[in-house]
């Protein structure tokens, strides 16, 4: 029988943690700030952004949301960036992807101080984490490991797949199951005999943004499949990169969508900025 994996719950529970840590840092006068920069109006990317500012608002973190035109220039971006790094009310910046195609993400994402980079995108943070020494972490990967953590899903030896390959998840996935030991095969579009690859998982990690991507051919029995997708099917209902139906009863574990990753990104953003917040005020 197949368990799933409740990322609402797991996430609500870890938000009640950082909710204790404002409180104490509550008692000394500090408040932790995030600003989240958003270019244009992508509605996805506004759903995630709102959804960012209710959770801060919930744990006690100090959020702003500063929304800038589609026709904003890279250089005017990096301006506003730069003024952010120098705001001490803000621990936390991060930039919403995707920016237009105008924009240079990752010019742009040079320019946020490492320190303030809760996403963990810039390069410092992602090469702290390719050398074991992390400092912020890429959030939705990060969600995913505490997820394994919570089940008690061992990777020690394991066969993971990651299918997808973008800084923001597949890439930094891989790095943080290696460093607990699982055997590492990245998976993409261009990939040959990619069913055949992916059934040789124990754990699946699906990150390729396209719904419903996954079919039960897919599934070695017994796999653990997280899934990372958020799609619209045609009647505008949210979907994953799994078809859930026809995998979930092949499977060990598998997250749902919603209520899945997608809470546990949200609260490793907000665990990062009061980290970040502490590292900045104490030198943690
Ligand atoms: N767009 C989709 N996911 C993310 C994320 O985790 N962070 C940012 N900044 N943009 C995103």
């Amino acid at each position: 029988m197949s368990v799933l994996i409740n990322g609402k719950e797991l996430a609500d529970k870890l938000q009640e943690q950082t909710k204790r840590e404002v409180r104490e840092l509550e008692k000394q006068k500090i408040r932790p700030g995030l600003v989240v920069l958003i270019v244009g109006d992508n509605p996805a990317s506004q759903i995630y952004v709102k959804n960012k500012s209710l959770a801060a608002e919930r744990i006690g973190i100090y959020s702003k949301e500063q929304h800038y035109s589609a026709d904003i220039t890279e250089d005017e971006l990096i301006k506003e960036i730069q003024i952010f790094n120098q705001n001490d009310d803000f621990h936390g910046i991060l930039v919403q992807l995707p920016l237009p195609e105008h924009i240079n993400a990752d010019r742009v994402l040079l320019e946020i101080n490492p320190i303030k980079d809760v996403d963990g995108f810039h390069p410092m943070n992602l090469g702290r984490l390719l050398a074991g020494v992390p400092h912020t972490i890429p959030c939705t990967p990060y969600g995913i490991m505490k997820m394994f953590e919570a089940y008690n899903i061992d990777l020690t030896g394991k066969r993971a797949v990651i299918l997808g390959r973008s800084n923001i998840v597949g890439k930094p996935m891989g790095i943080l199951m290696l460093a607990k030991d699982a055997t590492v095969t990245y998976a993409h579009s261009k990939t040959e005999n990619l069913i055949e690859v992916c059934r040789e998982a124990d754990i699946l990690v699906v990150a390729i943004g396209q719904g419903h991507f996954v079919t039960k051919e897919f599934i070695k029995p017994g796999a653990v499949v997280i899934d990372v997708g958020m799609n619209r099917n045609e009647s505008g209902k949210l979907i994953g990169d799994v078809k859930f139906d026809e995998v979930e009863p092949l499977t060990s574990y598998i997250t749902p969508v919603p209520r899945g990753v997608g809470p546990m990104t949200i609260t490793m953003l907000m665990q990062q900025t009061v980290e970040a917040c502490r590292r900045q005020k104490f030198g943690e």
